[in-house]
């Protein structure tokens, strides 16, 4: 890649705020810096690092605005990072299971690729068996987005249209995507679209998450709470029955901290269905705002993530089909269950299901959703 090419451009941004907050505050985060990244099919590719006042570093970019990289400290101030991916841009651009990205228009499955609106049905491409999975063949992850530091802030927005019929889905849909690291150690993942036609809106942050780090093996034995009484149980091609089942009794009880090992194999069928777990949780809630959604922690490092949204659900996927075929960051490989993925979202399937909460966006309406991921350690 031309890195003598590569323009560095180091923001005022923060900067500015922090004049002001001397006195006030010791550290305060860095400026966003902004970088080439190399080329997808010729387009320039940007990435941007935010850096917070404790030395906490995200990276994103403009392809898939997928997160690269996301530095936390352990227990002992110990620096790793626990997101799965690749060193260049080039890793992505080859075949991988959405590590870091933004997937839409539809995050998750719909049932047989298809839908019905208004009297109209809409085909769509069939990517995982008979159904349509994550947005499609060229999904919201395989674009270069337009991106801006954001102003008064450690953050990146990356915006995108997706044309009327794109993938099969109708209207025009603009969307905007916003990372914004506080000095809190939270990263907040902020979404609005609008569209001139009605179309499922369902999008989401694909990150892999291994607390321990890179080459760290499976996460087994990180512990994961979710927050939820209920879940959506799922046939064969993990397309959900419509019912909202108890997880009381099931592998699926994750009220109380579980390791994710412990009943990851079990012999039912919906752990059969998902090869482990791949199921989307109702959310326990009061209200529309932000809610906790989950909480992991991993032992060793003493790593801890807290995801809150305002999503009624949220897919807990633990890398069941990673096979330790990708090589990823230094090269080391992802082996099965290497990383796990909490994807706040609406339900699987919505489109078909009229019980569940409707992912249908009216031309007039704005689709927003929020969701904090909050790093810590215990
Ligand atoms: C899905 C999995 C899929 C994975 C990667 C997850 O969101 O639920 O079934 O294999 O994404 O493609």
């Amino acid at each position: 890649m031309h890195i003598w090419k590569t323009c560095l451009a180091v923001l005022a941004i923060g900067w500015a705020a922090s004049v002001g907050n001397v006195g006030r505050a010791a550290q305060k985060g860095k400026p966003v810096i902004r970088e080439a990244f190399g080329n997808a099919a010729g387009t320039p590719v940007e990435v941007f690092t935010l850096t917070n006042a404790r030395g906490v570093e995200i990276r994103a970019m403009t392809y898939g605005a997928i997160i690269t990289s996301i530095r936390v400290p352990d227990r002992k101030g110990v620096m790793a990072d626990v997101a799965l991916g690749f060193d260049a841009l080039q890793g992505y651009l080859g075949q991988h299971p959405y590590f870091g990205a933004v997937v839409g228009r539809y995050g998750n499955r719909i049932g047989n690729a298809r839908f019905s609106l208004n009297g109209t049905t809409y085909k769509l491409a069939a990517n995982n068996g008979p159904n349509h999975l994550h947005g499609g063949v060229r999904g919201f992850d395989k674009y270069v987005w337009a991106a801006e530091p954001m102003s008064g802030g450690t953050g990146v927005a990356f915006t995108r249209v997706s044309a009327d019929g794109e993938e099969g889905y109708p209207g025009r849909l603009q969307v905007r995507v916003s990372y914004v690291l506080t000095d809190a150690n939270e990263l907040e993942i902020e979404y609005q679209a609008t569209t001139d036609k009605a179309t499922p809106v369902n999008l989401t942050q694909h990150t892999y998450f291994n607390l321990a780090g890179q080459g760290a093996g499976t996460i087994l034995d990180h512990d994961v709470m979710i927050n939820a009484d209920r879940f959506t149980p799922v046939g064969e091609s993990l397309i959900p029955s419509g019912v909202l089942a108890p997880v009381d009794g099931t592998p699926m009880d994750f009220r109380k901290p579980m390791k994710v090992g412990a009943r990851i194999d079990a012999s039912t069928e919906q752990i059969k269905f998902g090869r482990g777990y791949d199921h989307n949780w109702v959310l326990n809630r009061t209200g529309d705002g932000l809610q906790l959604a989950a909480r992991v922690v991993e032992p060793v490092s003493g790593r801890t993530l807290e995801v809150s949204t305002t999503e009624p659900g949220v897919q807990f996927y633990t890398g069941n089909f990673l096979d330790g075929t990708v090589r990823g960051k230094g090269g080391v490989a992802y082996p099965r269950r290497s990383g796990l993925c909490l994807e706040t979202q609406h339900f699987p399937d919505s489109p078909n299901q009229p019980s569940f909460p409707t992912t249908i966006l009216q031309p007039g309406s704005t689709y927003r959703s929020k969701t904090v991921w909050r790093f810590g350690v215990q």
